[in-house]
């Protein structure tokens, strides 16, 4: 029996190539709204079961998470890698597009994650990666709804694995590189570079890392070292600059 990972945004770009790379050693559940897309690419596919599911659609997300145990047993892998890239300068961006960008960046993994936990708690063993990107920390104009939707997304994941950390489960952010994909089909590298570090996490021992960040087989800090701030005494060491 193979294991199973589900995957989220299976029908293009990195989540396409992730399903077809691990489809040969994981059971792969392909998630998308673009059925037809998931059944023409893996329809052939023994080990994958194309699930069409709009993660935007609150009804629809809570019917699916609520069967999940039932249909698929204990799900040990998690990859949360369907995402929307809404651009728009402060002037333009809308209320709807920040939060459509929100339902499907960072609530949806959630709701996936809170829909598995359970399950890897009991078992002991869960390995979970959400897919972010450096926008949250470079905060480049006219992606202010993408940053932010991923910088809840960085928020919840490293929450969520500070809470399950003595469980033997790793809950990671990666970011797959600049790859051709419909949200960048521009950029200059393929999704296969993202392969390694998904494997590095899928494949983390116990005593490995959680709630941190990793791009191209480097870790990239998500904080700035803190160390020595007082907060509720409201001192900071003489480090950081203090301006009154
Ligand atoms: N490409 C890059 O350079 C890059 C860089 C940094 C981070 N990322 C991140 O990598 C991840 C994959 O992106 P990609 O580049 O492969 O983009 P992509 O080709 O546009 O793929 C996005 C995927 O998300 C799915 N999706 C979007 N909205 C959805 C919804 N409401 N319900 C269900 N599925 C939905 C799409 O499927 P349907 O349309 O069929 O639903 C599609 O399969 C994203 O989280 C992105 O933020 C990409």
């Amino acid at each position: 029996m193979h294991k199973t990972v589900l995957i989220t945004g299976a029908s293009s770009g990195v989540g396409h190539a992730l399903t077809q790379h691990l489809a040969s050693e994981y059971r792969v559940i392909a998630v998308a709204r673009r059925i037809d897309r998931l059944k023409q690419a893996f329809g052939t596919y023994a080990n994958v079961e194309c699930v069409e599911l709009d993660l935007s659609d609150s009804a629809q997300l809570r019917e699916f998470t609520q069967e999940l145990p039932e249909r698929y047993g204990y799900i040990p892998y998690l990859i949360n890698n369907a995402g929307v890239n809404i651009r728009a300068g402060m002037p333009e961006l809308t209320q709807e597009q920040l939060s459509r960008s929100i339902a499907v960046n960072a609530v949806a993994p959630l709701a996936l994650m809170q829909a598995l936990l359970p399950l890897m708690q009991k078992e002991g063993f869960g390995r979970i990666i959400n897919v972010t990107s450096g926008a949250p920390l470079n905060c480049f104009p006219q992606f202010g709804a993408y940053s932010a939707s991923k910088a809840a997304l960085n928020a919840l994941t490293v929450t969520a694995a500070r809470e399950y950390q003595d469980y033997n489960i790793k809950i990671n952010l990666m970011s797959p590189g600049p790859v051709q994909s419909e949200m960048a089909p521009q950029a200059p590298m393929t999704p296969d570079v993202a392969f390694p570090t998904v494997e590095y996490l899928l494949n983390l021992p116990a005593d490995g890392p959680t709630g941190r960040f990793f791009w191209l087989g480097y870790e990239i800090p998500l904080f700035p070292d803190l160390d020595g701030i007082e907060w509720l005494e409201g001192r900071a060491p003489s480090r950081f600059s203090k301006v009154l």
